[in-house]
């Protein structure tokens, strides 16, 4: 597989992947340099080990795990690239490409129930068992015991999870009006979807994104706000004497924040339809293809890409691959896809055309399906979430984000908004609420 890394910026740092020297750029994500060299196939699956690969680079998924110096399961999408780090395949028996487990997928074409396999008799039963644990999992236990991280603690008056335009203009009007605020955020530059997915907001105004999300993040340090960034928010504990507390999971440490009001600016993650072949390594989202890119890497070579012909950030994403170098085959209706081939990774989709099925080369689709809230703290917190028929949304307000919670409120695209205007307004109503109710506690 050719490499794939664009224009000259140099690598300057070499992993071992499986005892292979694989070129990085020092502090790129591992799976985004594996990627550059063209490596798609990261992994197998727990069960029938069919190939995995990374599908989102945004923590997720789960295709991106691997050993990483020792240490099991790591989200390589997440893990900065450093000089001599080594990577590792798990749960394999040869390699990611040739895993001669994958022979359990074809034993059991329709599937297996594990649970019921050989329970007449508990011999046989435990003898399965002891074979299924070999087979199945995912990696084995570290080189070496892992400390406990320690936890940091920070009181504040408000926490907002998320660094994107909603929860920077939210921190910032509370910020402004006196409240200690602290921002969390998963990525390493804050910005949301102005940061890594370029393409939304060139179709939105023109305006360069970049600029836009280095614009809001210094409006909101100067408002007295703290930024966390490469700090995942993993817990939302209800409010006890001394306030709601969130835990965030950061490079060296985990941060405990005890807070007196939540907001959670999560934004939204994407979808994927069901259709055969939809989780080979080279299926991925727009946001994902879109990461890649601005990592300079290009994500496939021969690109079909399903939509709606009509969403214009679809289209500025397949402008700025074909500008980068990619053939790309139209935007084709979700109704035309058919299925994504390949034994390890995908090399051709089925698509239908003239009453007939047509098999076109590739070796990326891009599925834009429906995006769901990221709902999964809002849920811990204990609003309402409700399936909408094509991914889960939060009961929020579109004027200020309250929800039925009184110490949580839910702003941006995470409450389906969908314009920056009325992201700005519901922001700064929602900072305005939080000064009041807060004065009055
Ligand atoms: S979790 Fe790493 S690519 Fe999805």
């Amino acid at each position: 597989m050719p490499p794939r890394r664009l224009g000259t910026t140099p690598t300057d740092c070499v992993l071992f992947v499986d005892g292979e020297e694989v070129p990085a750029v020092a502090g790129e994500p591992v799976a985004v340099a594996l990627a550059a060299a063209g490596r798609l196939v990261l992994g197998r699956s727990v069960k029938y080990h069919r190939p995995r690969g990374a599908a989102c680079f945004a923590g997720r998924c789960d295709g991106c795990l691997m050993r990483v110096d020792g240490v099991p399961s790591k989200m390589t999408c997440r893990v900065p690239a450093a000089q001599g780090m080594r990577v590792e395949t798990q749960n394999v028996l040869g390699s990611a490409t040739v895993d001669l487990l994958s022979a359990t997928d074809w034993f059991f074409p329709s599937g297996m129930n594990h649970h019921e396999m050989f329970t007449w008799n508990k011999a046989a039963n435990r003898a399965m068992q002891s074979v299924a644990r070999q087979i199945a999992g995912v990696g084995t236990l570290p080189d070496a015991p892992i400390e406990a991280p320690r936890p940091v603690e920070r009181d504040v008056d408000v926490v907002v999870v998320g660094a994107g335009p909603a929860g920077l203009e939210v921190a910032r009007g509370c910020a402004a009006r006196g409240l200690r605020t602290v921002v969390v955020d998963e990525e390493s530059v804050a910005g949301g979807h102005l940061a890594t997915a370029p393409r939304r907001a060139r179709s939105e105004g023109g305006a360069d994104p970049e600029e836009a999300a280095h614009g809001l993040a210094r409006e909101a340090l100067s408002a007295g706000v703290e930024l966390k960034l490469r700090h995942a928010a993993v817990a939302v504990h209800e409010p006890g004497p001394e306030g709601v507390v969130l835990l965030a999971d950061g490079p060296d440490a985990l941060l405990r924040v005890r807070a007196r009001r939540i907001v959670l600016a999560t934004g939204r993650q994407e979808g994927t339809w069901a259709f055969p072949g939809n989780d080979l390594p080279g299926v991925m989202g727009p946001d994902a293809a879109a990461r890649l890119l601005q990592h300079g890497v290009l994500p496939g070579r021969r690109i079909v890409v399903s939509g709606d012909p009509d969403d214009t950030s679809l289209q500025a994403l397949s402008a700025a691959l074909a500008e980068a170098g990619a053939a790309v085959d139209g935007i084709h209706p979700r109704t035309a896809l058919v299925a994504a081939r390949g034994r390890t990774q995908v090399t051709r989709c089925d698509l239908a055309r003239d009453g007939g099925t047509v098999s076109v080369p590739c070796d990326l689709l891009i599925v834009a399906a429906p995006s769901s809230a990221a709902y999964e703290l809002a849920a811990q917190a204990g609003a309402d979430v409700a399936w909408s028929g094509t991914g889960f949304e939060i009961d929020a307000s579109p004027a200020d984000g309250a929800t039925k919670v009184p110490w949580t409120r839910v702003v941006g695209a995470a409450s389906a908004l969908t314009s920056a205007a009325a992201v700005r307004a519901q922001a700064e109503a929602a900072a305005a609420a939080l000064a009041s109710e807060l004065a009055h506690d």
